[in-house]
């Protein structure tokens, strides 16, 4: 299995490289209105954006920054194939304007635009960011009734074009088979709230325009690439940042291509691929480790397990996830300024197998979703953004 990854340095209002229903996922996350660090970027996009602001007309910078985004949310419906998801993260702004401090509700202005668009809403993550910071709470502290409740959570807004994606054909179903995931994780990620994702460090290098990337963690593109997509898919990213959404398509076997305005965050990009391999072949392997423990703990606790996965021979839990196959990066080569190819190996039968895996794991007595010594996370300490 190979496949390839393409980023575009220019504005994604305009992605004229991709065709029209040709991605199948899109996951992303924009600059987030009203929040001043991304004040620049949209204001070099609308000059009105900057005058709204110096008048301290906090309802109207609002109203044209995201004006800003609906042209991407248009390309974005626009290229996305009948059935095709879109994931958004984005977070709500607070800010005070002049002597108005106000909430500005990102994640309610960007839903409406994009069910405008034909998009059909279903039921979002909500993603918690606590924050242990000693100033987190705003306000007039014990004294009532000037305070404002902090803002620690995010949103994942989970969009669709149009009704269920069909497959139809043996082939597109037997891969759809061998794309699965573990009824353990299946658990764990499709639930309405993640607490366990802890924000990406984010910190930029000396030269870059911004000291902050705004980078997502790269295990929130990960599962939502393996959630709402099937190997060999096409994923696209229109605010690529630091290419996050890129990488996790390459560990997850599927193609992708992104757009990001600011040429800066993107150098030397295909280094950092190819660099990256090596953690997402010991990452994927650990993948398999966290099955083989999640197997362990639940026969310890006196539950059988019916079926046995055909490619490695562990038990699991369900029919589906009989054929589930992971592929493994093992090399990248660069094809042009923008362009990578990377290839496959599928971890043997040997290596993924229970017996020597979970004889030398520790007996986890959580049985229902994907917890481990690392609290079930797959890459916690991978930090791509650095
Ligand atoms: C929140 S960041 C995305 C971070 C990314 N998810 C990551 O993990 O690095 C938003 C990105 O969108 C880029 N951007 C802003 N407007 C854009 C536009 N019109 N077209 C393409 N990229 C844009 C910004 O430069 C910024 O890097």
């Amino acid at each position: 299995m190979k496949t390839n990854h393409k980023h575009y340095i220019c504005n994604a209002a305009k992605m004229a490289a991709v065709t029209d229903g040709s991605v199948n996922l899109v996951v992303t996350s924009p600059p987030y209105p009203m929040i001043d660090m991304w004040d620049e970027i949209f204001s070099h996009q609308d000059r009105k954006i900057e005058k709204a602001l110096r008048k301290s007309d906090g309802s109207l910078a609002f109203e044209l920054m995201h004006q800003v985004l609906d042209r991407i949310w248009e390309e974005v419906f626009r290229v996305l194939s009948p059935g095709g998801f879109a994931c958004i993260n984005i977070g709500d702004a607070t800010r005070t304007l002049g002597d108005n401090f106000a909430l500005y509700p990102n994640h309610a202005r960007i839903l409406n635009a994009t069910q405008a668009l034909g998009f059909t809403a279903l039921p979002c993550i909500l993603w918690r960011k606590q924050t242990n910071a000693p100033n987190k709470f705003m306000g007039s502290g014990m004294l009532p009734a000037g305070a404002y409740v902090t803002l620690e959570h995010e949103y994942i807004l989970i969009l669709r074009k149009g009704g269920k994606r069909e497959f139809t054909s043996p082939a597109t179903k037997e891969n759809r088979r061998q794309s699965a995931l573990f009824w353990e994780e299946r658990n764990q990620w499709f639930s309405d709230i993640w607490m366990d994702l802890k924000g990406t460090r984010q910190a930029m290098g000396k030269q870059k325009k911004r000291n902050r990337s705004g980078a997502f963690p790269f295990e929130l593109a990960y599962r939502l690439i393996n959630m709402y997509s099937v190997k060999g898919d096409l994923v696209l990213d229109p605010f690529l940042g630091t290419g996050t959404t890129t990488l996790a398509a390459m560990a997850a076997g599927r193609n992708s291509t992104g757009y990001e305005i600011d040429p800066s965050l993107l150098e030397n990009f295909c280094d950092k691929c190819r660099d990256s391999l090596g953690h997402f072949s010991s990452v994927i392997q650990h993948r398999i480790d966290l099955h083989n423990e999640f197997v362990q703990g639940r026969l310890a606790a006196g539950k059988p397990i019916k079926y046995e996965n055909a490619h490695y021979g562990f038990p699991v839990v369900t029919r589906q996830e009989k054929e589930l196959v992971l592929n493994i990066p093992v090399s990248a080569e660069q094809q042009g300024d923008e362009n990578m190819v990377v290839h496959y190996s599928i971890p043997s039968r040997e290596t993924a197998n229970t017996a020597t895996a979970a004889q030398n794991a520790p007996v986890v007595p959580e049985i229902c979703g994907a917890k481990s010594k690392t609290d079930g996370l797959l890459f916690p300490d991978f930090d791509p953004a650095s």
